[in-house]
């Protein structure tokens, strides 16, 4: 973390290469929505397939803030009490077995057992209490049900909470707030109002060949280039699971793994389960791989 003060950057260019600095490639698009969202507050959704940079833009940004990253990760199924926070029941239960029958008699020990001591921050409560000093990443938003995605709405507009048994939990500042949707469902527009948006596309074959130098140093670009370009013909290849920036970055590692410093038709099938994570896809890859390395 840094020691300085964050300053939010004079222009686009000024964040790109900040967050360049932190590993992460920002195309002007994505660096003008983060700039925007940094300047007026607003929560940032990011929209995208799996694997494009969206959880790892929150990611960068908080180590580029100096900020602590909170972060809820969306499922089928969650509730707000596993959002925001819960009553520790064992503690609860071992405090009252240390009770007395007199302490038991009376009212305000049972009142006692909802105090902070027995509560269970879970991350919106953490993010609320943390304000300007976190960034809360709100991750994969589309798993959740529409019940979660209003009860988000509310939150993203007061950043307060009550807690029946507490009192209310105003935030000290807002903490910069990014959503990600891999777009499994569309998500209401009420909630898109509330947010500045933003689509994030597969990068350009430069722009990936670029990603996979900054994240791997150690790879030529050469090579770099070559599994880039093999990516790029994957993606279009109507496979049930496309490669993400991730498998790109897996692959080059893997054929590093084995020692291979070339891609070829033999290196690409050996390490081809970094890539394609599908059977039916691998089924599909491995039957017609010259097509993916040309000329092997
Ligand atoms: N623009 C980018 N700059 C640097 N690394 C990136 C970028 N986009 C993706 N990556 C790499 O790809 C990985 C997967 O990205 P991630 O943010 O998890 O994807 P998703 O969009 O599914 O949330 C990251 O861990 C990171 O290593
Ligand atoms: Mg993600």
């Amino acid at each position: 973390m840094s020691e300085q003060p964050f300053e939010t950057p004079a222009s686009v260019g000024d964040l790109q290469d900040q967050l360049r600095g932190v590993g992460y490639l920002a195309d002007r698009g994505l660096g003008t929505a983060a700039l925007i969202a940094l300047r007026l507050g607003r929560p940032l959704l990011l929209e995208g397939e799996v694997g494009v940079g969206k959880t790892e833009l929150a990611k960068c940004l908080a180590q580029l803030t100096g900020r602590e990253l909170i972060r809820l990760q969306c499922y089928e199924g969650i509730d707000t009490h596993q959002a925001l926070y819960e009553w520790d029941y064992a503690r609860q239960m071992l405090h009252v077995r240390a009770l007395s029958e007199h302490e038991l008699a009376d009212a305000q020990t049972i009142g006692g057992l909802y105090a902070e001591e027995f509560l269970l921050e879970r991350p919106l409560l953490q993010a609320i209490r943390s304000g300007s000093n976190a960034v809360l990443l709100i991750d994969e938003i589309d798993r959740a049900d529409d019940e979660f995605e209003a009860f988000l709405l509310e939150l993203l507009s007061d950043f307060q909470i009550t807690i029946p048994e507490v009192g209310t939990v105003e935030a000290a500042g807002r903490p910069i707030v990014i959503l990600t949707s891999n777009r499994t469902r569309e998500l209401h527009d009420a909630l898109k109002r509330r947010c500045l948006y933003h689509w994030i596309g597969y990068p350009t074959a430069a722009e990936e060949t670029d990603i996979v130098r900054v994240r791997a140093p150690d790879v030529t670009e050469a090579l770099a280039q070559k599994v880039v370009a093999a990516v790029h013909r994957l993606r279009d290849m109507d496979l049930a699971k496309p490669p993400g920036v991730a498998e790109t970055l897996d692959w080059v590692e893997s054929l590093g793994a084995i020692g291979a410093d070339e891609l070829t038709g033999e290196s690409a099938t050996d390490t081809l389960g970094a890539v394609v994570k599908d059977r039916d896809d691998l089924e599909l890859v491995s039957s017609d791989i010259a097509r993916v390395v040309p000329g092997s």
